[in-house]
């Protein structure tokens, strides 16, 4: 009998079980895992990566040109455990005939009832408010002390009405929101219709929100999207929040907007770099609340995430049609 030839994978990062036993299940393919919670150095990524065929990485594995030639002409498959998938050089992967997989929809409703905990807590300023309960600043009940901006007859304006941007849309609704504005590459009147949403400019966007949502994805025409002359066009009571990626906002402009109170407050998910350093300047403000990049973060949702993330890899690995494909 002819040895079966295994096809050789490469795991960046511990990963969730169902993920994992989907993987270890797999009698076609040899699994090697960088076994940490910690992020794989760049020498063992490249000596894991070393005649890989099937590559199952995170979001903070940059899998770029130098990378993609050191994996050398076995590589066909990579999976990110993420929809964001600009951390690949997607144009080097499509030039090879590599295909991609990503986990889109099954964090849908987890980063969405995140990126609406981070409006509420920013807007009602509540990590501020439990600081104070804790360090004694609260000494009364105080008709003008630690209010914020409410939901309700506002103005919400999306940067991105894609999959997330809706969802969060559709959770703001019920809040008493008056109006949603929306912004994109083009208008997308039929995901706009349940929420009425009108397709606007930036600045129009800018300069009638009280609170703004940037939710799209982060690709050339993104970077830096939100900067100075966004931030000056928006209103002084406006809150700022993203789940999208750090780089989609000018960090420097968006802590001139804070400092100076050109704008209320904002609220992040993402930054640049991740983690942020702590002595960072954005952290010494009080009108911003920062986040660990925790968007998608439950049990299941990870879980889920993993086990989809598997089974790109294995349906590309095995020329069959994967359950989440990007198109490139
Ligand atoms: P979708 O592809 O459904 O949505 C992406 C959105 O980006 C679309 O609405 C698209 O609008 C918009 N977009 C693209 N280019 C531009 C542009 N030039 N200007 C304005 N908008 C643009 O993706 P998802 O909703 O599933 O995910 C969105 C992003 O959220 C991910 O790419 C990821 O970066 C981030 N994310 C963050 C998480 C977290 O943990 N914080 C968790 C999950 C995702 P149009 O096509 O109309 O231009
Ligand atoms: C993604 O999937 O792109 C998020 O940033 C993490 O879930």
């Amino acid at each position: 009998m002819r040895p079966v030839r295994l096809m050789k994978v490469f795991v960046t990062r511990r990963i969730p079980p169902e993920g994992r036993a989907a993987l270890a299940r797999a009698a076609d393919c040899e699994v090697e895992e960088w076994d940490s919670d910690e992020p794989i150095p760049d020498k063992e990524l490249e000596r894991g990566m070393t005649g890989a065929h099937g590559l199952l990485c995170l979001l903070s594995d940059r899998v770029d040109k130098r990378l993609l030639d050191t994996a050398g002409a076995n590589l066909k498959v990579i999976s990110t455990l993420s929809v964001g998938v600009d951390h690949l050089a997607l144009d080097e992967i499509k030039k090879r005939g590599i295909r991609v997989g990503y986990t889109p929809d099954v964090l849908t409703d987890a980063t969405a009832e995140l990126a609406v905990s981070l409006l509420l807590s920013t807007c009602r300023r509540l990590p501020e408010a439990i600081e104070e309960v804790k360090n004694g600043g609260w000494t009364s009940w105080n008709p003008m002390w630690m209010c914020g901006y409410g939901l309700s007859q506002s103005t919400v304006g999306i940067i991105g009405l894609g999959r997330i941007g809706q969802a969060i849309a559709r959770r703001l609704k019920p809040f008493g929101v008056q109006r949603f504005l929306y912004t994109g590459r083009q208008p997308r009147p039929q995901e706009a219709a349940e929420f009425q949403a009108e397709f606007v400019s930036m600045p129009q966007l800018a300069v009638e929100s009280d609170f703004v949502v940037v939710s799209c994805s982060l690709t050339p025409a993104t970077k830096g999207l939100c900067n100075k002359d966004f931030f000056q066009q928006m209103k002084t009571t406006a809150v700022f929040v993203n789940i999208s990626r750090g780089d989609v906002v000018n960090q420097d402009d968006l802590y001139q907007a804070l400092a100076s109170g050109r704008i209320a407050a904002a609220g992040l998910d993402v930054t640049t770099p991740e983690p942020l350093p702590t002595d960072h300047p954005l952290l010494t403000l009080k009108n911003c609340v920062i986040l660990p990049h925790i968007g998608s973060a439950t049990h299941r949702t990870r879980n889920t995430m993993s086990l989809l993330a598997a089974n790109n890899l294995l349906a590309g690995l095995r020329g069959e049609p994967m359950p989440s494909e990007l198109k490139l």
